[in-house]
């Protein structure tokens, strides 16, 4: 099935994935607050990559225009980034005016292209001075996010169509208080699970927010609002024993059906608040929440896939140092591993979220939001001309699109597919190690922009539509 040619329907689009603290740069200019990466990067000044990153992102401020008119020419019709928190409002939460013209300007320029903007509200990038008041800890910032967006809502609304609230909202709750991987490395389960609960609130009212703006007429007709997240459906190992099909349920429960219960029913589900309590995990839930997720409905979703979960039940006990375990990571034998990164490629994981989505949640519009291979040391993959020979992206790309198209021949909601990221990007704890691009960028040249082998297979398949 992986190796024949298909086609996807003509309505549906292609486009590029990228978010503004990854490719922005001017951390400091025009009025904008740090937040928690600028933050992170000051504190690392040692590491040139990082530095350069943070300050520079991936040069695309500078580049805007130039950017888009690349993009545009790789057969892409729409773009994703997001709006910074930090660069829109003040630290009294009123509208930056320099930071409102900087989004007015790159909107006009992505109309002149001829590229729809998707625009999301939150990719990871929490304000610092609202950090130091408990971030997401603290129900004031999540109402504080809300007024934020409602702000967006009103000054872009007759300029974007596509909005969202927020990017992977499971990833801050398990890399800054789970796993302790990001800054300021918190490890605490009982703290990630609290953010994970205060960002559904934060979700839900801004989406009220959203509704708010549009029965005021702020936005343009056809407006959509949804939630952008990362969904795999975890598998366990062959003839599994009772306690992994438990550890199954708790990872769904938490990173998958959490979401997508959000966004279709407006609540969150009670068999896994049931577990977190059984095992003293309480969530901050006050009796008016009920009615706050109800508004937590969405339009669509975007849903980023890069690699499945693989999980059985923990192998010492269900606790670590007080702190409850639900499942330890299991590595599939057969498992096809990306070579640098150690992500499992499996491109079926999207067609089986495209199964449980048109199967559990058939009312549910969707497309793959983020998608994508990172590659460390591309540099060494040159021809003699200098254009990586990026084979492996083509191969990567070609057979999750396959299994989309499937899942579409057999009733999939999925609307189009945005590629993270088309040019290379800054990317939080790896600066620029891992490259996703079908362009190269060149920091050793000024941010040199060069299409690596596999673009020109991008523009035939966005133009054509046809995935050979
Ligand atoms: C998902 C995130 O949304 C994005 O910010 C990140 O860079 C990519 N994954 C690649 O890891």
């Amino acid at each position: 099935m992986e190796r024949q040619a298909y086609k996807l329907p003509d309505d549906f689009f292609f486009g590029a994935a990228m978010s503004g603290p990854q490719t922005e740069g001017h951390w400091r200019d025009g009025g904008k607050l740090e937040n928690l990466w600028d933050t992170w990067s000051d504190l690392r000044i040692e590491d040139f990559h990082n530095r350069v990153g943070s300050y520079a992102g991936n040069d695309f401020t500078n580049r805007r225009h130039e950017d888009l008119v690349l993009l545009k020419s790789l057969g892409l019709t729409s773009v994703r980034t997001s709006i910074q928190w930090s660069r829109l409002l003040d630290a009294d939460g009123n509208i930056n005016p320099e930071g409102e013209k900087y989004y007015h300007e790159l909107f006009a320029d992505a109309r002149a292209v001829g590229i729809e903007m998707f625009v999301n509200l939150y990719h990871f990038d929490m304000p610092t001075y609202l950090f130091r008041r408990g971030g997401w800890e603290n129900r004031e910032v999540t109402e504080a996010y809300a007024r934020y967006a409602g702000k967006a809502f009103r000054a872009f609304g007759r300029e974007i169509r596509y909005w969202f609230t927020l990017n992977e909202p499971i990833v801050e709750p398990d890399q800054r208080y789970t796993n302790g991987a990001w800054y300021p490395f918190i490890r605490n389960y009982a703290r990630a699970r609290a953010v994970q609960y205060n960002i559904s609130l934060a979700h839900a009212l801004a989406v009220r927010e959203y509704r708010a703006a549009k029965a005021e007429g702020c936005l343009l007709d056809g407006s959509r609002i949804g939630l952008i997240s990362c969904f795999t459906p975890p598998y366990t190992r062959e003839n599994p024993s009772k306690a992994d099909l438990e550890a199954v349920r708790m990872t769904d429960g938490v990173c998958n059906r959490w979401w997508l219960d959000l966004v279709t029913k407006g609540e969150l589900p009670e068999d896994v608040i049931r577990t977190l309590s059984s095992r003293s995990v309480e969530l901050p839930a006050r009796p008016e929440d009920k009615l706050i997720l109800a508004d937590g409905k969405v339009d669509w979703l975007g849903c980023n896939y890069y690699h499945p979960e693989r999980v059985q039940a923990p192998a010492q006990g269900t606790y670590e140092n007080g702190v409850p375990r639900f499942a330890d990571p299991y590595v599939w034998p057969e498992a096809e591993m990306n070579r640098s990164r150690g992500w499992e490629i499996y491109p079926k994981g999207l067609y089986d979220f495209a199964m449980k989505a048109r199967d559990e949640y058939p009312s549910l519009e969707w497309f793959v939001s983020e998608n994508g291979i990172g590659i460390e040391r591309e540099d060494l993959e040159k021809d003699e001309s200098g254009v990586i020979q990026d084979d492996y992206r083509v191969d990567f790309v070609r057979r999750h699109l396959g299994w989309a198209a499937r899942a579409i021949q057999d009733g999939a909601k999925c609307r189009g597919y945005h590629y993270w990221a088309v040019i290379d990007n800054w990317s939080w704890a790896n600066a620029f190690k891992n490259r996703y691009g079908f362009v190269e960028v060149d920091l050793e040249d000024g941010y040199r922009r060069r299409l690596k082998k596999s673009a020109a297979w991008l523009r035939k398949v966005a133009t054509t539509h046809v995935v050979g």
